[in-house]
């Protein structure tokens, strides 16, 4: 991967070698997409303060995220249906997150289950929670996250519903899944990924497989779920999950100061300021936009996560410099899983990382801690 420079390569890599239905379902928004655009055109629109002769000899990229030590301020998002992405995807993404001392979050969707990426990394990682209307099932699902010691619970809040993504269904990306000749040819010409999914032993929904009685098969559990998504979640089921749920808990998907306040109440340690990456209410503002409000209102009261939009370390530096304590990336990692397996996650990483240090550097910063709105040209 020597001549990837940064994440619009990875993207470009994983478009070539994963099937389109695939790569679309990672890389696109819902309905009309125009807040998955906000969220890069608003990011691109800060723009940084240019400082000079500043010694930044000593720059230093580690912070605490919830209280533990992180070699810097970054986590991977949960996403849903990794190990399409390439095989057991979710297992090689969280051993690329670890190895480079960072959080990752197991999607609720994934297609490794939790128990199977517990006994195949090294350590304790974080579990993402939709909550369905089967609540046995989701009493239990949260039981197995503390018996894999899951060191936190991402409660995801803003997907009661599912924000309708075009290119899914024009792609056939639905439940049951369509199969074209278009979809033959695409799968055919893509080797690589075949041969690593081959190699991948899971290929169903790790998480709710056993679940119904009779079958494992990935059409059935898809159909499942899509019946269980729960329009009368409220705040009292946040209080359920914390009688359930002994320990740092996050809530995933805030993007206004009324709910950011309601958050505050639950006791939850931590909130992450996002619209789902574009992907549910299209006409939301973007992340970016929504992000300083909330530091004002509760930021002293938790701490404040950002995503939606980052696809570089310049675009880190423009979340902390807006009060931001750590970022979450979704896309730009799944492209690194789609274009190079767990060492394209490793490189996604990487060059978040580099370009986030020389960022603080040409910026005349030398810490995390240091990163605020006087790094910006406002
Ligand atoms: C393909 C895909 C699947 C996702 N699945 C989930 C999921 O299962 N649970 C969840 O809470 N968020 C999910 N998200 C949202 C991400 O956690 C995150 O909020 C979003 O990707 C951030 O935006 P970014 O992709 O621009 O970084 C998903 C995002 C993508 C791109």
């Amino acid at each position: 991967m020597k001549h990837v420079t940064c994440i619009e390569d990875l993207r470009q890599l994983h478009k070539r070698r994963v099937p389109k239905m695939f790569f679309d379902y990672a890389d696109r928004g819902s309905y009309s997409e125009d807040t998955l655009r906000a969220n890069r055109a608003d990011l691109e629109a800060i723009k940084f303060r240019q400082r000079i002769l500043v010694d930044v000899s000593k720059r230093d990229l580690s912070t605490t995220i919830l209280g533990e030590p992180a070699s810097m301020p970054l986590i991977l998002a949960p996403v849903g249906l990794l190990g399409m992405q390439h095989g057991d995807g979710e297992i090689i993404a969280c051993r690329a997150a670890q190895a480079a001392g960072i959080p990752f979050t197991l999607s609720t969707m994934s297609i490794c289950s939790i128990e199977d990426v517990a006994a195949n990394v090294a350590k304790p990682f974080w579990f993402q929670l939709y909550v369905m209307k089967d609540r046995g099932f989701i009493k239990a699902l949260i039981e197995r996250a503390i018996a894999a010691k899951c060191s936190a619970l991402v409660l995801t809040v803003d997907l009661q519903m599912l924000g309708q993504r075009h290119a899914d269904i024009k792609n056939g990306m639905t439940v049951p899944p369509e199969w074209t000749l278009s979809k033959f040819i695409d799968f055919a010409t893509k080797p690589a990924w075949v041969a690593g999914m081959l190699r991948g032993k899971r290929r169903t929904f790790g998480n709710i497989a056993g679940h119904i009685k009779g079958t494992d098969d990935i059409t059935a559990l898809g159909t499942w779920t899509a019946s269980q998504f729960d329009t009368t979640l409220n705040w009292k089921d946040v209080d359920w999950i914390r009688s359930i749920w002994p320990g740092k808990l996050i809530l995933k998907g805030i993007l206004d100061v009324e709910d950011a306040n309601e958050a505050v109440k639950t006791g939850a340690q931590a909130l992450v300021v996002s619209n789902h990456g574009g992907r549910q209410l299209d006409g939301a503002p973007s992340s970016i936009e929504a992000l300083p409000e909330i530091v004002d209102a509760v930021g002293s009261r938790m701490e404040i996560m950002f995503d939606s939009g980052i696809r570089s370390g310049q675009d880190v530096m423009r979340a902390l410099a807006l009060g931001a304590k750590s970022c979450m990336i979704g896309r730009a990692y799944v492209h690194g899983l789609g274009g190079g397996g767990e060492a394209g996650v490793a490189k996604a990483i990487d060059i978040i990382r580099n370009e986030l240090l020389t960022t603080m550097g040409l910026c005349g910063v030398n810490t995390i801690a240091e990163i605020d709105d006087h790094v910006l040209a406002i």
